[in-house]
């Protein structure tokens, strides 16, 4: 009898263990607000989906606090690690700290984790992304240059303007480009960028040919300033993310550029590594080291690509970000 239940009780555990759970991944979101982000949450989620994985979303509205608890609260519901897209890159360090203790990694997603003993970053590389705007500038005008950054908070801001003033340095030095004014969108918010570009325009008589917008959001703020001076389409305009009004701007001739970064790749890249994570494997596309201020954090990074009227068609509409249709309506 007894050696019946024990039989009985191995097979019960061995057919447990062969339909383990499924992996668990908590996503903890700064905003849903740019369009890049829900596409983000949507493709992670079925993408989890298609490889047996499971996603519990939390976004904070750009609350630091908030983003704090819910990240607690995703380990304590016991998510086997969490993908962190963070507010403010300074103080999510405790929710690494309270990973670890829980015994989960964590993936920085697109925007890396300062100080902190970040276990992966999966981004585009934010540094070539500034290049890219900057040289994009510096090819094609001379005379007066409006800088808007991104939110101060956010770490990717900051690398988008190393990137950004290394291509435009050389132009600088000679005279050729003058930054008339230097001023950083707080939450990374069009209205922040409007008022800057408002400013700016004042106080430069109008005399501007080009605003570096570091995203297409903060863009649209620029082009309504410029809109309200009928300068919209006479000042090239930069941007980031290839959102849909952005693309419907650049084809109607309000915004010059953007930067193209398939976000469906990205996904794919944080998912298939979560799960590598999760199961304590390593991660295959680990293909850089990003410094961080505690250490040189494993990375994947993925290319991003300058896009204007002339390559949307190639690159743009070819990958099916989005549809010709949407765009050129
Ligand atoms: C992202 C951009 C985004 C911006 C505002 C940055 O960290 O890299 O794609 O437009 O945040 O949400």
């Amino acid at each position: 009898m007894n050696l019946v239940v024990l039989l009985l009780g191995s097979l019960c555990f061995l057919s447990s263990q062969a339909h383990a759970a499924p992996i668990r991944i908590g996503l903890s979101m700064d905003t849903l607000k740019e369009e890049r982000w829900q596409r983000d949450r949507d493709l992670i989620v079925a993408k989890a989906k298609a490889l047996g994985a499971e996603v519990l979303v939390q976004a904070a509205n750009g609350n630091d606090a908030l983003q704090n608890s819910q990240a607690e609260n995703l380990l304590t519901q016991g998510v086997d690690v969490l993908i962190v897209v963070p507010h403010n890159g300074v103080t999510a360090a405790s929710i690494v700290a309270s990973a670890h203790k829980a015994g989960k990694k964590v993936i920085a997603y697109d925007r890396l984790i300062q100080n902190a003993d970040v276990d992966l970053y999966v981004s585009f590389d934010n540094l070539e992304i500034g290049r890219l705007q900057g040289e994009y500038i510096a090819k094609r005008v001379k005379g007066n240059v409006i800088w808007i950054g991104g939110a101060p908070t956010d770490p990717n801001a900051k690398m988008l303007r190393d990137g950004q003033m290394q291509a435009l340095k050389p132009a600088i030095d000679r005279g050729d480009i003058k930054l008339v004014t230097e001023q950083w969108a707080r939450d990374w918010q069009a209205s922040e960028a409007l008022k800057h570009t408002e400013n700016a325009l004042i106080a430069n008589n109008n005399n501007i040919v080009a605003v570096l917008a570091p995203n297409d959001g903060t863009a649209a703020g620029v082009i309504a300033a410029l809109k309200q001076q009928k300068l919209d389409g006479k000042v090239l305009v930069t941007g980031q993310d290839a959102d849909l009004p952005a693309c419907q701007r650049i084809a109607q001739g309000s915004q010059t550029m953007t930067i193209y970064k398939s976000i469906p790749a990205l996904a794919q890249a944080v998912v298939e590594a979560a799960i590598e994570l999760a199961s304590g494997k390593e991660v295959k596309q680990a293909n850089r080291k990003v410094p961080n201020g505690k250490k040189d954090v494993t990375s994947v990074l993925l290319s991003p690509t300058a896009v204007d009227k002339d390559n949307m068609r190639q690159t743009i509409v070819k990958d099916g970000f989005h549809k010709a249709s949407d765009i050129y309506k």
